[in-house]
C-alpha cells in the first residue's frame, strides 16, 4: 500500500476537502492525517460542524510517542471516518505545530509500517513553504499529489513552486477547464496531471462545511471513487508497494 501526501502551492484550493472525499471514497483501509501546520480543525469543524468529539490529535500522539507508545497511539486516537477511513486530527493552530517537530520522523517511520501492513495513509500537509510545513512526512510519502485550480494564477503558483522532496510529484487539478485543461496545466507546471476533479461547489461545501449532501448530481462523489480507486490500484502495481 501507499503513503500519498496532499499539498497546495497557493490560495486554498480544496486540499483538506479533496484528502477527506479521497479517505470517504477509498476501497481499502485507509488513514487520514490532518497535518497542516495552519491547525483549526478543518475536518471537525467543517465536514463534522463540531459535533464529534475526538480521542485526540497530533498533539495526544506526540505525548504518546515522548513516553514511547507511539504505535499504539495512532490505533486507538484515530477517528472512525467510515467502516475503513479514520482521522488523525490536526493540531490547533500554528503554535502547537511548531512543537510536533520531533514528532513527524517517528510518525512517518509509522506510517511507511502501517503501509506495509496494508492500510493506505493520506496525509493532508496543508501549503507548501508554511514554517512548520511537516517536511518529514512529506518525505515518507510515496507521492506527493500538489492540489491546484486551473487559473492563471493558481497554474504560476505551482509553476513557480519549490518542492524540497525527491518522492514523485503530480498534479491534482480542481476544476479542469476553468480554464485551462490538464493537458495545457501540464506542460505549463511540467508535471504529469494524473487526476482531474470536477467544479461542484456544492458538492465539496458538503466535505468542507458539513453542508447537506445535494439531491442529484454527485459528479464530484463519483470523481473522488474513481481517482480512489486509480490512486489504490496504483499503491498496489506502479508503485511496486506491497499489498
Ligand atoms: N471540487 C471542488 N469544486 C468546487 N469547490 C471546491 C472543490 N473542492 C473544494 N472546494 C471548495 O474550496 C474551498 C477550500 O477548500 P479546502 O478548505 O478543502 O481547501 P484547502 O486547500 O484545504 O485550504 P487551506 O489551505 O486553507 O487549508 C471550500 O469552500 C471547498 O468547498
Ligand atoms: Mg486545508
Amino acid at each position: 500500500m501507499a503513503v500519498y501526501a496532499l499539498t497546495s502551492a497557493s490560495g486554498s484550493p480544496g486540499v483538506t476537502a479533496t484528502a477527506l472525499g479521497l479517505a470517504l471514497e477509498w476501497p481499502n483501509q485507509v488513514l487520514l492525517v490532518d497535518a497542516d501546520p495552519v491547525g483549526g480543525s478543518a475536518i471537525l469543524a467543517g465536514y463534522y460542524r463540531g459535533t464529534v468529539a475526538h480521542p485526540g490529535t497530533l498533539v495526544e500522539l506526540w505525548s504518546a510517542h515522548r513516553q514511547g507508545g507511539l504505535e499504539a497511539a495512532v490505533r486507538e486516537l484515530a477517528l472512525r471516518l467510515s467502516e475503513t477511513a479514520s482521522l488523525i486530527p490536526g493540531p490547533a493552530g500554528a503554535a502547537q505545530a511548531g512543537g510536533l517537530a520531533d514528532l513527524w520522523p517517528a510518525l512517518a517511520a509509522q506510517l511507511r509500517v502501517l503501509s506495509q501492513l496494508g492500510v493506505d495513509v493520506l496525509i493532508d500537509l496543508g501549503r507548501l513553504g508554511h514554517t512548520h510545513f511537516a517536511t518529514p512526512l512529506a518525505r515518507a510519502a510515496d507521492e506527493l499529489l500538489l492540489v491546484m485550480r486551473s487559473d492563471l494564477p493558481a497554474v504560476a503558483a505551482v509553476a513557480a513552486a519549490e518542492v524540497p522532496l525527491e518522492a514523485p510529484v503530480r498534479g491534482l487539478l480542481i476544476g479542469p477547464n476553468r480554464p485551462y485543461t490538464a493537458h495545457a496545466v501540464a506542460s505549463v507546471i511540467k508535471r504529469e496531471v494524473s487526476v482531474s476533479l470536477p467544479w461542484a461547489p456544492e458538492e465539496a461545501a458538503v466535505l468542507s462545511h458539513g453542508q447537506p449532501e445535494p439531491k442529484r448530481g454527485l459528479k464530484l462523489r463519483k470523481a473522488l471513487r474513481q481517482a480512489a480507486e486509480e490512486l489504490h490500484t496504483t499503491s498496489i502495481t506502479a508503485l511496486g508497494v506491497s499489498a
